[in-house]
């Protein structure tokens, strides 16, 4: 054969394996409103920039008729690319062929283009769309996943790793998405459980929709399994584009910094916090009073929404932003939002991204459904991350810093490198009405006016610790500053910490209170 008639041979092979599962199940696929799995990667990638590898790997099970059946790249497309010009590794189940099922083969393609990426350093993006283990294979898919698992165990906190479920993701597939660090979820295509509503309906009796089960929202809002929710597979792409942009390709490089820009928020910083402090604002407000171009890509941004955690740059360069929300439940910590700063804190020390800590709560959410839900242990998760974190860690409180919360919240204590606070801060024990309430009962109870004996001893109370001088005349804030100063000094405490090189005792690990 000449060269010319193998190439034409090459290209009428490549020609059939890249049709997947063929013309109907492509249909299938297009009806129930989703792309193909080729069609997602060059969507997701730069024009011309993807490379297939593996494209002729064939299964090798004989049992239940698959000696007959031809898979078409055994189900999934693995292969290099860049976005925006940053190469990556990437690998999509392909739900046309056998509903994208996990076979050895197909999870041994999965992990070579894991080591490919542990190996050169560079970013992991598995797109799900799968029944989960191919059922014929038995043990060879666990073993599979399995392999899968350790590998996202080993990459985890050397190179991101990225989890686009675009389809069924089910029984104990969930777990590679888990083990990775930013899950992205589109309203009405993706669905996660471990059991699906046939399995609960024959155990439990109860009849549940996969949606209402493991749908993207669930994820998104209720269990914080999903970090971004998109309500299209198109804004799904472009917001995993915007994430790698933002962060850092391995842990021994920096994120890609870009030209300096000014923050465009229009509202005057010093008018975001209401001159109530009992009134809420949107603390994003001063996010995007602070970051350059007040971009902000917030991560987690339907879950647990008392606490803000996202990305940004500073002078052109990624900062990690986690700040109290006073719009909901006062920005107090509980559970779930020690959970999701604990990881984000985790994420950005792993990957040397600074933290910009902001800070206005009341402390930990009181009750009895917070005790039994665990919070001394997820809120422990916090002061962990906070305290083993050596990256550059600058705190603002901006109002309140109540009890466990102001130690929590990236305090001097837990090892902040720069402490600031704005003139109306109020660092104490507990606010001042409960702390009056319980040192002067005696006094409020013996009063001719309760009411008023009540206000002056919650007044002298403030006046003596509500404020951010008693702090910083012991050295635990290092500058009462005014709103507009601050951007120019975080800059500048950026700047000062570039070279920032931190000691921690020498162990194999610690053990976080998972
Ligand atoms: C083999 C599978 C498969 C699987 C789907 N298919 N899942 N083949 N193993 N796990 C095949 C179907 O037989 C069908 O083949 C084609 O893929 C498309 O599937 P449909 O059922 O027609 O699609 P749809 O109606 O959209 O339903 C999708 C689905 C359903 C909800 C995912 O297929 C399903 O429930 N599949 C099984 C899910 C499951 O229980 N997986 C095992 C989980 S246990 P044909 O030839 O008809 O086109 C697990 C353990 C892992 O994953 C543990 C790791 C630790």
């Amino acid at each position: 054969m000449t060269l010319k008639k193998n190439i034409l041979a090459l290209r009428q092979k490549k020609a059939i394996v890249e049709k997947g599962g063929g013309d109907k199940a492509i249909q299938k696929q297009v009806a129930m409103g989703k792309m193909t799995a080729r069609e997602r990667i060059l969507a997701l990638l730069d024009v011309n920039s993807f490379y297939e590898y593996d494209l002729f790997v064939e299964h090798e099970e004989t049992n239940f008729g698959m000696e007959s059946k031809v898979l078409a790249g055994d189900g999934v497309i693995t292969g290099t690319g860049t976005i925006s010009g940053a190469p990556i590794c990437i690998y999509a189940q392909d739900f046309t062929v056998m509903g994208g099922s996990l076979g050895l083969k197909h999870a041994r393609k999965i992990t070579k283009i894991m080591d490919h990426a542990m190996k050169m350093k560079v970013p992991c993006i598995g797109i799900n769309d799968s029944g989960g283990a191919r059922i014929q294979e038995g043990i060879g898919a666990l073993a599979g996943y399995g392999e899968i698992f350790y590998r996202n165990t080993m990459a985890s906190g050397v190179i991101p790793q990225i989890s686009v479920i675009l389809g069924p993701c089910a029984g104990g597939a969930v777990y590679s998405p888990a083990l990775t660090d930013f899950v992205f979820v589109v309203e009405n295509i993706s669905k996660m459980f471990i059991t699906g509503p046939n399995v609960i309906e024959s155990v439990l009796g109860e009849k549940i929709s996969q949606e209402d089960l493991g749908g993207a929202r669930v994820h998104a809002e209720i269990t914080g399994n999903a970090h971004f929710f998109a309500l299209s597979e198109k804004e799904c792409l472009n917001q995993i584009k915007e994430l790698i942009s933002l962060i850092p390709h391995s842990n021994q490089v920096k994120a890609v910094k870009i030209k300096p820009q000014k923050p465009t928020f229009k509202k005057n910083i010093e008018k975001i916090i209401p001159s109530d402090p009992k009134q809420p604002y949107d603390v994003r407000d001063v996010i995007f009073a602070l970051a350059d171009e007040s971009k902000f890509l917030e991560v987690h941004e339907l879950w647990a929404p008392n606490i803000v955690i996202g990305f940004g740059r500073m002078n052109g360069e990624t900062v990690g932003f986690v700040a109290n929300q006073p719009m909901y439940l006062a920005g107090v910590l509980d559970c779930d939002a020690s959970d999701k700063a604990a990881r984000f804190i985790r994420f950005c020390d792993a990957f040397n991204v600074p933290i910009i800590t902001l800070e206005d709560m009341p402390g930990y959410l009181p009750g009895v459904d917070q005790e039994h839900a665990g919070v001394i242990r997820h809120g422990a998760k916090m002061l962990y991350a906070y305290s083993e974190a050596t990256v550059p860690k600058i705190t603002v409180i901006l109002r309140k810093a109540y009890g466990g919360g102001y130690i929590a919240m990236n305090s001097r204590h837990l090892g902040a490198d720069f402490m600031f606070a704005w003139p109306g801060a109020e660092i104490a024990v507990m606010g001042p009405e409960a702390a009056a309430n319980i040192i002067f009962r005696k006094e409020i109870m013996e009063a001719e006016d309760e009411d008023a004996m009540r206000q002056q001893k919650v007044k002298e109370y403030i006046e003596k610790f509500a404020n951010p001088y008693v702090a910083a005349a012991k050295g635990y804030i290092d500058a009462v500053i005014e709103p507009l100063e601050t951007r120019e000094l975080l800059l500048h405490a950026l700047a000062v910490s570039k070279n920032k090189d931190d000691y921690t005792p020498p162990k194999k690990h610690g053990i976080p209170p998972f």
